[in-house]
C-alpha cells in the first residue's frame, strides 16, 4: 500500500510525477480561479453547503450537539462530504464553526439551535482578555485528524479551511451572543481602544494558529469569515480592524486566502487591501461593480442572494446567469451565494444551480 504524503496546494509540484495529487489538485477549477488563472468552467461551492437544508445532515446530527459534532472527526468527515457527493461542487468546506478554537482554549460557550453561539461569561475587561490564551495544535487534534482524513477522501477536490475573523469573534465574546447592532462591541472599540486592540491581538493569534493547523493538515485554501464587519464604517475598519486581519493574511502562506463579510459594499476595497487573494461579495453589490471597488489583482467570490433559491427555478436561472455575466468582469470568479444556504432551501435547486454554473459559457 502506498502512503501518499499529504500535500499542500503549492507543494504538489514537488511531488513525484506518479502522485495522484499532482495531476488533480493544483489544476482544480476552484484553485485556478482563486489564482486568477483560466478555468475550464466557473467553479462553484456554497457557504453552509453542509447543514440543515440537507436531510442527510439532519440524520447525521440527530441527538448530537453541534459542538460535539465538530469535535468528532468521523462526523466532520461525513458531513463535509455530503454536499460534495450530492452537488458535485468544486470545493468542500470543512465542517466546523467559528467558535470551535475559542472553546478549545477553554472559553465557556455553546451553540444554541436557532440562536447561534452563546458565551457564558462575556468579555468586558482586561481580565477577560487575559483568559484568552494562545491556541496550540494539540488543543484541536480532532481538526487535524478530520482534515487529514478529508484530504484523502476528497482526491482532486480542494478542501477549504476557515476561521472567524477577530471582529466577528470579538462581537460574540463581548456581546455574549448574536447581536443586531454590536453596541457593546463598538463601545469598546471607540471607548477603550487599547483594550480593543489587545482583544484583537489575542484573537488574531488564535485565528492564525487555527488556520495554520488546517493548512498543515492539507487544506488547499482558507476563508476568513468576518460576517458582521459590515457594521463598521471604512475609516474605523482601517484603524481598528485592518491591521489585525492583515497580520492573519500575512501569516498564512502557500494557499489562496478568501476574505468574506456581509453588508461590506463600502469595505470591499479594504477587505482586499488587508491581503486576501479572493474577496467574497454579498448580494448587495453586483460583481462588476465589486470588481471596480476591489481593484486589480484580486479574484471575487459570490454572490447570488440565498433567498433567490426559494423562488421558482426560472427565477434562479435568470439571476444566476446574471451573476455569471457580471462575474466575467472580475479577474477570477468563484460562484457562491452572497451568504450561507438558508435551512429551508430545496437541495434540488442547489443541484440544478451547480449544473447550470458548470455548463454555462
Ligand atoms: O459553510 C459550511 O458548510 C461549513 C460549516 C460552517 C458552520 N458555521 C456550520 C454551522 C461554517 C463555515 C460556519 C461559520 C460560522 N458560524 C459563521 C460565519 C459564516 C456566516 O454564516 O456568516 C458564523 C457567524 C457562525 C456562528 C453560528 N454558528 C451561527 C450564526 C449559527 C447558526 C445558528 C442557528 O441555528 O441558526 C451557528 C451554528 C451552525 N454552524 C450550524 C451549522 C451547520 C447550525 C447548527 C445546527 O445544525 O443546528
Amino acid at each position: 500500500m502506498h502512503i501518499f504524503p499529504t500535500p499542500r496546494a503549492d507543494s504538489v509540484t514537488d511531488l513525484p510525477a506518479w502522485h495522484p495529487w499532482r495531476v488533480n489538485l493544483a489544476d482544480s477549477a476552484f484553485l485556478r480561479a482563486c489564482r486568477r488563472q483560466p478555468v475550464p468552467h466557473t467553479p462553484v461551492w456554497y457557504m453552509r453547503q453542509a447543514g440543515r437544508s440537507l436531510p442527510e445532515y439532519m440524520k447525521a446530527r440527530e441527538g448530537v450537539p453541534m459542538l460535539t459534532a465538530c469535535e468528532t472527526p468521523d462526523m466532520v468527515v461525513e458531513i463535509t462530504l455530503q454536499p460534495v457527493r450530492r452537488y458535485g461542487v468544486d470545493a468542500a468546506i470543512f465542517f466546523s464553526d467559528i467558535v470551535v478554537p475559542l472553546k478549545a482554549i477553554g472559553v465557556d460557550l455553546d451553540i444554541k439551535p436557532g440562536v447561534g453561539p452563546v458565551v457564558a461569561d462575556p468579555i468586558r475587561d482586561a481580565r477577560g482578555i487575559d483568559a484568552l490564551r494562545p491556541l496550540e495544535p494539540g488543543d484541536v487534534p480532532y481538526v487535524t485528524e478530520a482534515v487529514r482524513a478529508l484530504v484523502g477522501e476528497l482526491g482532486g477536490t480542494p478542501l477549504i479551511g476557515f476561521a472567524g475573523a477577530p471582529f466577528t469573534l470579538g462581537s460574540y465574546l463581548i456581546e455574549g451572543g448574536p447581536s443586531k447592532n454590536h453596541d457593546r462591541t463598538k463601545a469598546m472599540m471607540y471607548g477603550e481602544p487599547a483594550l480593543w486592540h489587545a482583544l484583537m491581538e489575542r484573537l488574531t493569534d488564535i485565528v492564525l494558529e487555527h488556520l495554520r493547523v488546517q493548512v498543515a493538515a492539507g487544506a488547499s485554501a482558507v476563508q476568513l469569515f468576518d460576517s458582521w464587519v459590515g457594521a463598521v464604517a471604512p475609516d474605523d475598519y482601517r484603524e481598528f480592524i485592518l491591521p489585525h486581519t492583515r497580520r492573519i493574511f500575512e501569516g498564512v502562506e502557500g494557499v489562496p486566502r478568501i476574505h468574506f463579510g456581509v453588508g461590506t459594499g463600502e469595505l470591499l476595497g479594504l477587505l482586499g487591501e488587508a491581503g486576501a487573494d479572493v474577496v467574497g461579495v454579498d448580494w448587495r453589490v453586483p460583481l462588476d461593480e465589486a470588481a471596480r471597488r476591489v481593484g486589480p489583482g484580486k479574484a471575487l467570490q459570490g454572490n447570488l442572494d440565498p433567498a433567490v433559491l426559494l423562488a421558482p427555478w426560472e427565477v434562479v436561472e435568470r439571476k444566476a446567469r446574471e451573476v455569471l455575466r457580471r462575474g466575467r468582469e472580475a479577474e477570477g470568479h468563484v460562484f457562491n451565494l452572497g451568504h450561507g444556504v438558508l435551512p429551508s432551501t430545496d437541495p434540488d435547486q442547489l443541484k440544478r444551480l451547480t449544473d447550470l454554473v458548470h455548463e454555462a459559457h
